[in-house]
Order: C-alpha cells, then structure tokens, then sequence
C-alpha cells in the first residue's frame, strides 16, 4: 500500500499554491472525480464549484445519489440538466469514438457557462493514470478517447490542476477510504455513461432499457454476494446491442433486442478477466430482464471474453 496520508497533506499543500483563484470540477459521482472534489475542497473551500452534469445517460437513481454526496461532503455544487441537449446532439451517432467527442463537446458547453458564472480560472479533472495511457500520448495507440482527457482542457482557457494523474484505481480507492468519500467502494463508470453502452442508436427508449438492464445486474450480484455465492466483481453492467432476433413471446413470435452482461475481475482496468458468475445468478439475471422488459428484450447473453484482446466496455 502505498502513503495514503502523505499523498493526501502533499496534494492539498500543492493543490493551494497551485491554485490562485476560483475552480470548478466537473463531479461524477464516481471515486476519481470525488476524491478530486475533496482533495480540493479541502485546499480552497468554497472558492471551489463541484458540478454534475445530467446527461440523461445516467445510472437509475444516480443523480439524486450524487446529490446526497456532495451534500454530505459540504461542497459548494451545481447540478445541470442537459439531458435534452445530449440526446439531440446523440441523434444518428454511432461511431464510438465520435460518441465520446460529442459528448466531450457538450461537457465542455455546459462547463464553460458554469465556469463564466463562477469565475474560475482553474479546472480541476479526477483523470488517472490509465485514463491518459489509453488515450494514446503520443507515443502510444489510442484505444479509448476517455472524454475527461480529450479537449476539454485547450478549449476552455482554464488551467488544468489533475491531482490524481500519476495514481492507479486501487490507489485512488485507499485515499477516497482515508478521506470517508462514501464512493469509495463504487464500481467504475466511464465518463460517456450509458452512451457507451448502448450498441443501439442513443434514444431516452433504448437508453431506458440497458438503464433498467445495468440496474438488474447490479442488484442480483449485490443479491448473490449477500447470499455468499460470489464475490463483488470489479466492474459489472449490462449492454444493450444493437442486433435484434427471433424469439417467442407466448405462442407467438417475438423480434426483440439482446442485452449482454459483461462482469470483470481487474486490479486497475489495463487488463481484466471475466467473471465466474455461478450459472443460477446468470439466470436469474436472464429471467428478471426478459420479465421486466417482456416488450422489448428477448435474448441475453454473457460475455466470456478477457482485456486483451477485448476492453472491458464494449465501445
Ligand atoms: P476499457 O473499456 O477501455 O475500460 O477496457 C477501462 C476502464 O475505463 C472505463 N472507461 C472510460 N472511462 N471515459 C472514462 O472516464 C471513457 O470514455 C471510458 N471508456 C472506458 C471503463 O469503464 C473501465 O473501467
């Protein structure tokens, strides 16, 4: 384990003389972002804004999650809806690495009315290590154009103050436990959202569906890890494609849509193997989407692939 408490007296020492002025973060809710929000609160206060951004591409209940967080944190924060100005902007777009840049755009629109208002010349990003290996340096391929390091930062005539640059998710995890940051156990989740999940064209309908979808498997593995069958693997989540097929609803045909649940094991996302989910978990999971979404759903599969060759998200 590496020097939690140093790291953290470091950072903030370095975070207040680095920063001259007021900040603004752009706050997730995941760990990265947050534990970034708290190291900086704790160097400024209230000369820094956290805000969320609502892109409609949110987990079921998220928002209002993140709300308490940020309220129990005691930071100064702001939440956004821009649902209607993503999926506008989504519309027709299904090119992965397009989805990301358009997203990055938006974040970057709504950002740079929040940091007019506020007045802040510094913007404070959770990026970690891996976010900016994989998106290419230069020197490496890019695999991902992770949104929080594409763009964002040239456009906007802010100074960029990444306190978390050099760290691993593990790392990043021991301090988000240090400062009682209460994601600190939360699963991964990329910052394009449910957008890159969903194979399918970006509608609030399909974005609907692989919502609900994401919300079964995470409730069924909490459920099993409960119950001692299995332990909480490091990522976990459902995706929707965008092949349908034939199936029977009743006595009658069926031509609905296919999830396909993807559960990893990983240490910081580089690479990753895939779940042993026991068989009756698995099913359970198939019977209450298919349930849920009768309409809509009729085929679910798993994913038994490792990083490499595959990612761990499928976009
Ligand atoms: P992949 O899919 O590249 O994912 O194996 C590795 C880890 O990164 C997350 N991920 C992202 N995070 N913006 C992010 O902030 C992105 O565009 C993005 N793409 C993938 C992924 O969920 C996994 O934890």
């Amino acid at each position: 384990m590496f020097g939690t408490e140093d790291f953290i007296n470091e950072s903030i020492g370095h975070l207040r003389s680095k920063i001259r002025g007021k900040a603004i973060i752009a706050c997730s809710g995941g760990v990265d972002s947050m534990v970034a929000a708290a190291l900086t609160s704790r160097a400024i206060g209230d000369d820094l804004l956290a805000v969320y951004v609502d892109t409609g591409l949110m987990r079921k209940g998220e928002t209002e999650e993140v709300r308490g967080m940020l309220e129990d944190m005691k930071i100064n924060f702001r939440i956004i809806d821009a649902s209607e100005e993503f999926f506008a902007s989504l519309r027709n777009v299904t090119d992965p690495e397009e989805k990301r840049k358009v997203i990055g755009g938006l974040f970057i629109r709504v950002f740079e009315r929040e940091a007019k208002e506020f007045g802040s010349e510094y913007l404070v990003q959770g990026t970690i290590a891996p976010d900016w290996i994989e998106s290419g340096d230069g020197v490496r391929d890019t695999i991902k154009s992770h949104h929080n390091v594409g763009g964002l930062p040239k456009e906007m005539g802010m100074t960029v103050v990444e306190p978390l640059r050099d760290l691993y998710k593990d790392e990043v995890r021991d301090i988000a436990r240090a400062l009682g940051v209460r994601s600190s156990e939360r699963q991964p989740f990329p910052g394009p959202a449910l957008a890159v999940r969903c194979l399918a064209e970006v509608t609030p309908d399909n974005i609907g569906v692989v919502r609900e979808a994401c919300f079964i498997v995470e409730d069924e593995i909490a459920k099993a890890a409960r119950e001692g069958k299995m332990e909480i693997p490091w990522q976990y989540f459902a995706v929707l494609l965008p092949t349908k097929s034939v199936g029977v609803q009743g006595d009658r045909r069926a031509y609905g849509m296919t999830i396909a649940i993807r559960a990893v094991s990983s240490v910081d996302g580089m690479t990753a193997t895939y779940s042993r989910i026991p068989a009756d978990v698995l099913d359970r999971m198939s019977v209450r989407i298919t349930n849920t979404m009768k309409d809509r759903v009729n085929r679910v599969v798993y994913d038994i692939t490792n990083k490499p060759p595959a990612t761990i998200e499928w976009e």
